[in-house]
This record gives C-alpha cells, structure tokens and sequence, in this order.
C-alpha cells in the first residue's frame, strides 16, 4: 500500500501518542502529501510525531484543541472550515475514559466531558469536513470504537463504552449516508492496546488478565491499529463500507 495515498490531506485526531501517532506516521509512509497532526496536551509529542512524518516525506500541520469541550470542539472545527487544505481522511481517534467513575460517583460535569471527547467532537468535525470530500468528489472517514461498545466496558468505563456504542452506530448511519456520494465511512474497534491509554486506567493485573483471556496471547500494538486504518483508506478495501474491524487478538470475536 506504500504510496497509495499519494498527493491527499489527513487529519488524525488525538496524533499525539498512542495509536493516533502510528497512524499518523503510517499515512504518511503510505504517501498522504499533509497530515494534521491534532492534540490535546502532549505538545512534545505532536511534535515528534510531525518529525517522522517530515521524514517519511509528507508535510506536517499540529493543530490543538481540547475536545472534552465545547469551546475547544468550536475552535477545531472553525479552523478546519477555514482551512486552505481540504481533507481527504479524516481519522476520529482522540478519546479517553478520561476518569472511572461508577454510576453513583459520575458527575454531570464528567459525563458531559466523556460524551464530547469521545462523541460529539468526531460528530462535529466530520460534519465540518465532509462537505470538502464530496465536494471534490471521494473520501474516507474513520472512527475509533473500542471493544468496550460491544461488552459494557470495564469497571468505571460504562459511559466511555456508550460513547463509543454511538461511536459505532455513526459509523454505519454516515457509511449509508455518504456511500452514494463517495466518502466511505468505517472504524476500527481495539481490544486492549499496550500504550499510555491503559497506562493512565488500568492496573498491571487487570492486563495480565486480559492477556490470559485473549488466544493471541498479548495486548495490541498501535502499530497494528494503525495498519488497519490505512487498510480501510486503501483501494484493497474499497467495497468495505459502515464496518467496525475488531482487532483484539481474538478476545472477543462477533
Ligand atoms: N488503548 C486501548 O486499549 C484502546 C482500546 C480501545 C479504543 N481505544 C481508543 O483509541 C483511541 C486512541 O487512544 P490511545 O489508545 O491511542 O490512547 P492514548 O495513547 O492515551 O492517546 C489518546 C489521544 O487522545 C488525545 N486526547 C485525550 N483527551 C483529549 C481531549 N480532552 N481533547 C483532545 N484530545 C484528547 C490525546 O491527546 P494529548 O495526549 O495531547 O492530551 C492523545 O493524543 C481513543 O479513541 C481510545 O478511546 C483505545
């Protein structure tokens, strides 16, 4: 797939870290021209992330908003709709737990930060950049669930694993929306990947027993998220539409 993504603009929220930053870099080693480089906190990180795409070729914006609210959601999407760079993929991935919280310990202030961050910011942004991609004729837009909107979520992460059930749902509504007009919609659905996102949520003995439970015999990679996420932009996918690919070492197999 090297260069089949040659000449096109792509956003990838939340690039700082984590699966957002291979996806990033593997876009540009696929041959994207520009990729923007979105974060939230992690300004050290975005900016590593913008050294290995220069270096495998493409150029490199960072863009940073908070998107647990509103303001910084507002701010994203005026900038892109104001943007001289139309984007041809558009990756929803920033989102977080961002803290567990029990149904009686969740406050309101907390829910909403969790159904922004991980909801209604990619509903957002998509809605600001999909005009673009019809526009010049093709796209494609990719979300990221989690294997939480299938299975309630671990302890404390029933609102994330809501969020990301509507995550889901997106995914096949603006697949049959936009399907006749050439953006194809998919996401990606990890289980349990080794980075930072589990560094902050959980504990080494609740990994150590989702290793024992899963037949691959270890946690994901980035990378590997990632590699599926080119995959879905590429023309070897191209009559995959409104599908979110589970990619957790066969913990969980629908
Ligand atoms: N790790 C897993 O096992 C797993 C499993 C299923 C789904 N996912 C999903 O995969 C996606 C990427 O997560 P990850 O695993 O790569 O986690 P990560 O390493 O913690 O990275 C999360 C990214 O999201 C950004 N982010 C977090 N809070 C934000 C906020 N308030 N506003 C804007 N951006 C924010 C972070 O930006 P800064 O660091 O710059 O603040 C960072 O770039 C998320 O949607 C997550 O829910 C992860």
């Amino acid at each position: 797939m090297e260069q089949e993504q040659r000449g096109k603009t792509a956003l990838v929220t939340g690039a700082s870290r984590g699966i957002g930053a291979a996806t990033a870099i593997a876009l540009a080693q696929s041959g994207a021209r520009r990729i923007l480089i979105h974060y939230n906190s992690h300004r050290s990180g975005a900016e590593e992330v913008a050294v290995a795409v220069r270096r495998a070729g493409a150029e490199a914006e960072i863009i940073q908003a908070d998107l647990g609210n509103l303001e910084g959601i507002h701010g994203l999407v005026d900038h892109l709709r104001s943007s001289r760079y139309p984007i041809d993929i558009l990756v929803n991935n920033a989102g977080s737990l961002v803290e567990r919280a029990r149904l009686l310990e969740m406050s309101e202030d907390l829910y909403d930060r969790v159904m922004n961050l991980n909801v209604k910011s990619a509903w957002l942004i998509t809605q600001a950049v999909i005009p673009q991609m019809v526009e010049r004729g093709g796209g494609f837009v990719i979300f990221v669930s989690s294997i939480a909107a299938r299975n309630g979520g671990g302890p404390g992460a029933t609102v994330y694993a809501a969020a990301k059930a509507a995550v889901s749902s997106f995914t096949k509504g603006l697949a049959k929306e936009f399907a006749p007009r050439g953006v194809r919609v998919n996401a990606v659905s990890p289980g349990t990947v080794d980075n930072y996102f589990h560094q902050q949520f959980s504990t080494r003995q609740m990994l150590d027993s989702v290793v024992a439970a899963t037949p691959a015999g270890r946690l994901g990679t980035n990378e590997e998220v990632a590699d599926t996420i080119v995959f879905l932009c590429s023309h070897a996918a191209r009559f995959i539409y409104g599908q979110t690919i589970e990619i957790n070492g066969g913990m969980f197999m629908i």
